[in-house]
């Protein structure tokens, strides 16, 4: 009774919450999760990186008005002590196991699980493969909020130019055009002739459709809310929590 009394209070208040994040290990292999916190916002009190087995799950909490994304680093090799992003085959991130918090963002290719919670009374999520993508997502909700989805596995198909290939030659990552050319403004939707959504449609974007056949309710590339299904939202002050799910069946 005193959670639904402290419930109702906050509701009263509008008051934006504290969330759960799961994260669920539903690939056949490892992965090793990193979080990363956006400049500006103080970091949960939880592991900046971990590795999960198989099936694995676990449970961080994060505070109202968070915001950050959540990936998964294949093929990691800690062994070496080394810090650097290269002890993953993707998504790795400078300082080791646990991303380093101001510069452990993760690199590309990489499917990511984003949140900017409490904006203007909303809670803001996505899954996105602007930065390309190494393992199939969803990122679902318990508030009623649309669930965001790159379920497909975007590896075997991935065209040879965006291919990331391992040390056996398996394509274990598919860049962006925009990841595999950080020079191609209108892929990328930087410079002064592609910086806003009216300068860079999907058109200028050459494996846009791969991406987003792939990632239906995801963000595929840098301006995509015009699919009107790659950003959602809900109420903060609605009790939800979220699951990352990869590899999700
Ligand atoms: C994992 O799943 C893939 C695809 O279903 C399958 O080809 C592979 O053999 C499985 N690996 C293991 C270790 O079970
Ligand atoms: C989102 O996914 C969760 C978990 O699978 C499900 O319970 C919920 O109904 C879904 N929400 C929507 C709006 O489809």
């Amino acid at each position: 009774m005193l959670h639904h009394t402290l419930f109702s209070v906050s509701l009263l208040a509008g008051q934006a919450l504290a969330r759960t994040i799961t994260v669920s290990n539903g690939c056949n292999y490892t992965v090793w999760p990193a979080l990363f916190t956006n400049p500006g916002i103080t970091p949960p009190d939880v592991a900046m990186g971990w590795e999960a087995a198989a099936g694995s799950i676990v449970d961080l909490t994060v505070a109202a008005g968070w915001g950050g994304r959540v990936w998964g680093r294949t093929e990691c090799d800690f062994s070496s002590d080394s810090a650097l992003p290269s002890t993953c085959a993707t998504g790795g991130c400078n300082g080791g196991l646990e991303c380093d918090k101001t510069s452990g963002t993760g690199v590309a290719p990489a499917t990511l699980a984003e949140w900017t919670l409490d904006a203007d009374g909303s809670d803001w999520y996505d899954i996105s493969v602007v930065d390309g993508f190494n393992i199939p997502m969803t990122l679902t909700n318990t508030g009623g909020g649309r669930n965001s989805s790159c379920s497909t596995d975007l590896n075997p198909g991935c065209p040879e130019a965006l291919q990331v290939l391992d040390s056996d030659d398996e394509v274990i990552g598919c860049n962006s055009d925009c990841a595999a050319d950080p020079t191609n403004e209108a892929a990328c939707c930087s410079g002064s002739q592609h910086s806003t959504p009216e300068t860079c449609p999907s058109s200028g974007v050459e494996h846009y459709q791969y991406f987003k056949d792939g990632c239906t309710d995801g963000y595929a590339y840098a301006y995509d809310e015009s699919s009107e299904s790659a950003l959602f939202k809900l109420d903060s002050s609605t009790e939800a929590d979220y699951t990352v799910t990869f590899c999700p069946s």
